[in-house]
């Protein structure tokens, strides 16, 4: 089998081969930034969105690239003719770096790593449980990669046979761990928190369709109970009705009209 590449600060190496030094911040203290596209037939979806988010996460979190974006472009572009995987994930992560002290920030390095990954339209009918929890990610606009409280979580999720937890903070809805969250009102109004959450990529795809009314604010939990859909959006998952929150069932208990709707918008924008 062909080995699958991957690329630290610029060179390709076989993902099995690939190295940081155990004194990178990211390890010792887990300090870094990622993002994560998709390829479709070779093609990144939304790839200068995810680009965006990147170097803001990365500005935010005073780690300097040591690559231009057109270099970084020129880089994801190789691999994705080197490794071949039609339809992929690919992982940028830009860590703290070698730090003497284990705490300054050090000369980052840049790993970029890409993996099979295919979307299952079946999942779509199946739908998610949620299970909630207090808790509010520490910077919520920066894609860091401490996912700490979701990760201690997962037991307790499989205890509550749910499939994954929603976080709420001061009384408001927020997120999960890895994906937004929308609610569809009696009115056909569309919520989603604003403030304290990662913008995903997704989820901005989605505020820009038209002919839907999506309001982008504050969500008091007591919502959840009022709303006759509720959906998730991420790069992996598309679009996923949520059927149960704490186990009580939501609307009808069977994906929304709304909901699907648009996520035939959403495939046929990211031709899946
Ligand atoms: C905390 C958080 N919220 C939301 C998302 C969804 O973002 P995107 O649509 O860009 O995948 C992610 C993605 O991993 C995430 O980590």
């Amino acid at each position: 089998m062909n080995a699958i590449w991957s690329i630290i600060n610029g060179e390709f190496i076989p993902v099995q081969e690939a190295r940081i030094p155990v004194s990178d911040l990211a390890i010792q203290r887990g300090y870094g930034i990622f993002d994560f596209f998709k390829t479709v037939n070779e093609n990144p979806v939304f790839l200068e969105d995810h680009l965006d988010r990147f170097f803001n996460s990365a500005n935010a979190m005073q780690l300097p690239v040591r690559y231009s974006r057109d270099e970084l472009k020129q880089m994801l572009s190789v691999l994705i003719q080197k490794n071949q995987i039609p339809d992929s994930g690919i992982k940028i992560t830009l860590t703290g770096g070698a730090s003497e002290d284990g705490y300054t920030i050090g000369q980052p390095n840049l790993v970029i790593t890409q993996s099979p990954l295919s979307y299952n339209p079946a999942i779509f009918e199946k739908g998610l449980k949620l299970m909630t929890f207090e808790f509010q990610r520490q910077l919520p606009a920066i894609k860091t990669i401490d996912y700490l409280q979701a990760i201690l979580l997962q037991k307790s999720i499989l205890e509550h046979k749910a499939d994954d937890v929603l976080y709420y903070s001061q009384g408001e809805l927020r997120e999960c761990p890895r994906t937004n969250i929308f609610l569809v009102m009696a009115d056909d109004t569309i919520l989603t928190p604003e403030q304290n959450v990662l913008p995903g990529i997704t989820r901005k795809q989605l505020l820009g369709f038209k002919g839907f009314n999506f309001r982008a604010g504050s969500i008091p939990f007591e919502k959840l109970w009022e709303a006759k859909e509720i959906f998730i959006s991420s790069t992996t998952k598309l679009i996923l009705p949520v059927l149960e929150v704490d186990g009580q069932k939501t609307g009808n208990g069977e994906p929304g009209t709304v909901t699907r709707e648009l996520w035939k918008k959403l495939r046929d924008l990211e031709g899946i």
